[in-house]
């Protein structure tokens, strides 16, 4: 998945004025369902402050970090690959990955999601945890013990399935892991529909909302 930068054209014109400030080269992804789409499960309210506040801040936090420097340039996967690991470059890391995270977490679910997987995806899952069933208790479980604020992913290790945890911005991308879906743990995306349950949030996320279409669409 790539994140989308502004069109050329609009980039052109702002390097061609010297009075007009530089355009912000990186744009929030438009959510690709209503902020309501989710309810009950994750109401607009969350979503709202999620997408709104906390995605987008990480959007407004990257253009001005990054304003001016080598990495103005670069695709987001470029950036996060070039500054993963470095702990001076960790706010430019931190919300690259963020911006990164979150588009993909928003993709990884959907109105009426969970059920079963597609075929493919689903002979993958058996092959890989047994059953389906067996995934998405390991997904649940991994998303529930990760410590702090983080991710649960289901991804790709060369052509089997796996999953991992990963803490606050961190992402697979800079373990060569292939990333199929996420599930979001940071207390932002359930806090205010589930409070301190967060098992109950990843249940529902997992029975009513997960996108097995976009997992699948993403093994390639
Ligand atoms: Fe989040």
């Amino acid at each position: 998945m790539l994140i989308k930068k502004e069109s050329d054209m609009n980039k052109t014109e702002t390097s061609n004025s010297s009075t007009v400030p530089a355009a912000s080269p990186f744009v929030l992804a438009s959510l690709p369902y209503a902020e309501s789409a989710l309810e009950p499960v994750i109401t607009a309210h969350t979503i709202g402050f999620h997408y709104g506040k906390h995605h987008k801040g990480y959007v407004d936090n990257l253009n001005k970090l990054v304003a001016g420097t080598e990495y103005a340039e670069l695709s987001l996967e470029k950036i996060i690959a070039a500054t993963a690991g470095q702990a001076e470059k960790a706010p430019i890391f931190n919300n690259a990955a963020q911006i990164w995270n979150h588009t993909f977490y928003w993709n990884s679910m959907k109105p009426k999601g969970g059920g079963e997987p597609p075929a493919a995806l689903k002979q993958r899952m058996e092959a890989a945890f047994g059953s389906v069933d067996a995934c998405k208790k390991e997904l649940a479980g991994t998303a529930v013990s990760q410590f702090g604020s983080g991710w649960a992913w289901l991804v790709l290790d060369g052509d089997k399935l796996k999953i991992v945890k990963t803490a606050n911005a961190d992402t697979p991308l800079t373990t060569g892991l292939k990333p199929l879906l996420t599930v979001d743990v940071w207390e932002h995306a359930y806090y205010l529909d589930y409070q301190n349950r967060r098992a109950d949030y990843v249940t529902a996320l997992l029975d009513k909302l997960i996108n097995w279409e976009f997992a699948l669409q993403n093994i390639g």
